[in-house]
């Protein structure tokens, strides 16, 4: 992603970027010796297992060149991989099981909308699409990838079909760390695994048809049978991952639930709002405000920042912009990490997880959950924000 993202950051940097960015953008010795230079350090390369030094920290990485479709058809030929769930992972990690050749079958209520989407996506009803307890009971390993609020309120009745030398497979720590809230205590006799793909089930799909895979965390919870990592690693390049780190379950679930509430998703739209309402009540037009604080931001600036780092994007701003946001961002993150930290102890002590539960569980999320998202969309910022994307040149006809 590094080395693709430079054109079309500097693209992106020369149509949408203040004056600033522009003029700091054009390649210069610096920023492409910055570039040539690379981050990480390869220590040792095996086969598809790579220790990795991040930062000064070594870790094992492991990737799917040590596992190929063959390989995959060999380790997995005895078994029947029950796909619980039809959501976006269910989608994602199905299509890709089955395009490995391995024998999958789903398992989903009956002419719920999973069930008819499943049949969209060429599963055969009586073949490889059942109802829930049937695919468990077919299954040695069972793909729990119903909803967290589903995989706790479905738990007495799957429990009882785990027999012994089935594997349970999660994409979430949620349900077993949190298990006194959820109840989801998993039978001791049997190995639970976990593949979690760092982003959403469409987009396990796309990657894995690009050819390149998803990075996604691997851990395991249990290990009865001493096979239970290989298995979470073939699993993980099965679904359709490229790399994979291993982790425990709780750091898994911990971080998960910190980063979707913070920077990834929460705290960000938190970001938007505070700096778009100010700029308002300042006196700043819509499309002004909307322009400095999301557009530039994520058409300009946060593309070179995953392209190639903090500094780079510093490096295409003007010296101006790189003194201020030195500046302030210390000051943001002095003034943010005690929320931070209040975050990180209400995930921790399952405060974040109760909550959750309590709300997907009620027979109306959905609707409420519409509502919400209306006022989200009728909010200023983002109906100004509808009407600066239509005058992108793609979307102009
Ligand atoms: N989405 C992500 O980006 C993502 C990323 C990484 C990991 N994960 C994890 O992957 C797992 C699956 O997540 P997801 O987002 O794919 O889930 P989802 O889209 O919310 O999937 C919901 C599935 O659960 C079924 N379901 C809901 N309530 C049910 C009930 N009471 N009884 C039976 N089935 C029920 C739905 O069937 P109906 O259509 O019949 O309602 C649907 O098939 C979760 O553990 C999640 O944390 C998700």
């Amino acid at each position: 992603m590094a080395s693709r993202t430079l054109p079309r950051a500097l693209r992106l940097a020369r149509v949408a970027a203040p004056r600033s960015v522009v003029a700091a953008a054009l390649p210069r010795p610096a920023l492409a010796s910055a570039a040539a230079v690379p981050r990480v350090a390869m220590v040792t390369p095996a086969r598809g297992i790579k220790t990795i030094d991040f930062a000064g920290t070594k870790e094992t990485v492991y990737e799917r060149e040590d596992w190929p479709r063959e390989k995959l058809q060999e380790f997995f030929k005895n078994d029947t991989l029950a796909l619980i769930g039809y959501g976006s992972q269910g989608h994602g990690q199905g299509l890709n099981l089955r395009d490995q050749g391995l024998n999958v079958i789903v398992g989903v209520r009956k002419d719920g909308a999973s069930w008819k989407e499943a049949i969209q996506d060429g599963w055969v009803p009586g073949k490889n699409l059942f109802d829930v307890s049937t695919a468990i009971e077919k299954g040695t390993i069972v793909m729990n990838l119903l909803s967290d609020a589903a995989q706790s309120e479905t738990w007495p009745q799957v429990k009882p079909l785990l027999t012994k030398g089935k594997t349970l497979y999660f994409s979430h720590g949620f349900s077993p760390v949190f298990k006194d809230l959820t109840k989801v205590d998993v039978p001791k006799d049997i190995d639970v695994i976990l593949v979690a793909p760092k982003g959403s089930g469409r987009t396990v799909r796309t990657l894995f048809r690009e050819g390149r895979g998803i990075n996604s965390s691997i851990a395991v919870f249990q290990d009865v049978t001493g096979n239970a990592k290989e298995k979470a690693i073939a699993m993980g390049v099965a679904v359709g991952s490229g790399y994979l780190y291993e982790t425990t379950f709780e750091k898994e679930v911990y971080s998960d639930l910190y980063g979707e509430r913070g920077c990834l998703m929460g705290g960000i739209h938190g970001m938007f709002l505070a700096q778009y309402e100010v700029l308002r009540e300042r006196g700043h037009s819509p499309s002004e405000a909307f322009n400095e604080t999301v557009e530039e931001a994520t058409q300009s600036l946060y593309p070179l920042i995953g392209g190639n780092g903090m500094d780079w994007m510093y490096a295409a701003c003007s010296t101006t912009a790189r003194r201020g946001a030195i500046d302030w961002s210390s000051r943001f993150k002095d003034n943010l990490k005690p929320l931070f930290n209040e975050l990180y102890d209400s995930v921790r002590d399952g405060s974040e997880t109760k909550r959750s539960l309590e709300y997907n569980s009620q027979k109306d999320y959905r609707e409420k959950y519409e509502k919400e998202m209306e006022e989200i969309r009728e909010l200023e910022i983002w109906r100004a924000g509808k009407a600066v994307r239509s005058l992108r040149p793609e979307n102009q006809k």
